[in-house]
């Protein structure tokens, strides 16, 4: 990777700053903001209107889809496109656990995002359905024979988050998918950290469902949902009735899914995830190595079994005030409390820090910001 290459293509990165933040949400090249900008000068109508416009819709919407479906491996018919991931989700729980009854069961685990859970919650709220929740081990990863003692019969639904956007700990997805199948559940995957950092194939994984949000990886605030053409098919969605799309709701946002293709097309010419992960994993291994002895990491101490996401405390100073102190020094790290993950909040101590690393940050961001966390207590 042409790292000065990459860096030249946003905008957003020539003022010295150093986003560690990319788990909140990415930096986006100009390529982007400019085909958002170019649908709307040129594209500005719906689908149906019989001529150059609608058409022109038409294509981007057709596009999107199949940009889509390669990113994940699957056929453009199984892509749907949302507000966020955590919108698709409360659409796509409700349509598929129509038929659920009292007493069936969702398992969830203690590392996801409540994006993925609080759709299940509610849901549960009303039809009487039991939320389970399968513990995290002592490093921060899923327990799996937690997990494997609390799938039954009743089970439904095993949702989770392949990727934690506290910890940075990967899911063996497709283990959990295989033990979801085998007990006759849908496997319902929550991919939104993870599409940054690793390359996706569904079929590969053995997923029913996966969900990701193009902006943590450099696009426009959308969703994307995976949904297998199989169970797809026998759901009855929520949606206007003489709507072509299967779970879309209303008009799409074009622009913002013409946007989307220019992110796929840029993350193409860098070499795709592929490469992308090569790189972030060096400058992971890079931030281990080099962690003062005052920081405390939470989750996995290696850059086995996780991404480039570290969540963290330094001995002595509260999360918010280091933040803060950081930011003075042109280093965008968050705190926060559970970071979304309510089950794991428990877990963790009343602050942290986030330091995300993405595709853009470079060797010397990540010394610096080494260096600043070794000065700060
Ligand atoms: C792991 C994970 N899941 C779900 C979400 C929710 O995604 P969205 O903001 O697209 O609703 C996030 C957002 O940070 C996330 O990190």
């Amino acid at each position: 990777m042409n790292i000065d290459a990459v860096r030249a293509r946003f905008s957003s990165l020539q003022g010295g700053f150093a986003f560690f933040d990319a788990p909140g949400g990415t930096q986006v090249p100009d390529e982007v903001g400019q085909a958002i900008a170019n649908a709307l000068r040129e594209a500005s109508g719906n689908l149906g209107a019989p001529y150059a416009t609608g058409r022109a819709v038409e294509a981007i919407l057709a596009r999107a889809k199949d940009d889509a479906a390669r990113f994940l491996g699957c056929d453009a018919d199984e892509i749907s496109f949302g507000m966020n991931m955590t919108t698709l989700d409360f659409a796509l729980s409700r349509t598929a656990g129509r038929d659920f009854r009292g007493g069936d069961e969702i398992l969830t685990t203690q590392l996801d995002h409540d994006g993925g859970v609080a759709p299940w919650v509610e849901l549960a709220e009303d039809k009487s359905l039991v939320v389970r929740i399968a513990a995290a081990t002592d490093e921060l990863t899923v327990d799996y024979d937690d997990l494997e003692r609390q799938l039954g019969e009743r089970t439904r639904v095993v949702a989770f988050a392949i990727a934690s956007n506290a910890t940075g700990s990967i899911a063996d997805a497709k283990r959990i998918c295989a033990l979801a199948r085998d007990a006759g559940a849908l496997s319902w995957v929550d991919a939104v950290h993870y599409a940054a950092h690793e390359p996706i194939d569904v079929r590969e994984l053995g997923c029913d469902v996966l969900l990701c949000s193009p902006y943590k990886f450099c696009g426009p605030h959308l969703g994307i949902a995976y949904v297998r053409r199989e169970p797809a098919e026998t759901w009855r969605p929520y949606k206007a009735r003489p709507s072509k799309l299967r779970f879309e709701t209303g008009t799409l946002p074009y622009e913002l899914l013409a946007g989307f293709s220019a992110t796929i097309a840029y993350l193409d010419t860098i070499g795709g995830i592929e490469a992308i992960r090569t790189y972030e994993r060096e400058l992971g291994e890079r931030f281990l190595s080099g962690l003062p002895e005052s920081v405390t990491l939470y989750g996995p101490p290696t850059m086995a079994g996780r991404v480039p996401t570290f969540l963290f405390n330094v001995d002595g100073v509260p999360a918010d005030d280091a933040a803060h102190r950081l930011a003075g020094r042109g280093f965008g790290i968050w705190y926060a409390d559970n970071w979304y993950c309510v089950a794991l909040g428990k877990r963790l101590p009343e602050q942290s820090l986030r330091a995300g690393i993405a595709h853009y940050n470079t060797a010397a961001e990540v010394d610096g910001l080494l260096e600043a966390l070794g000065q700060l207590s």
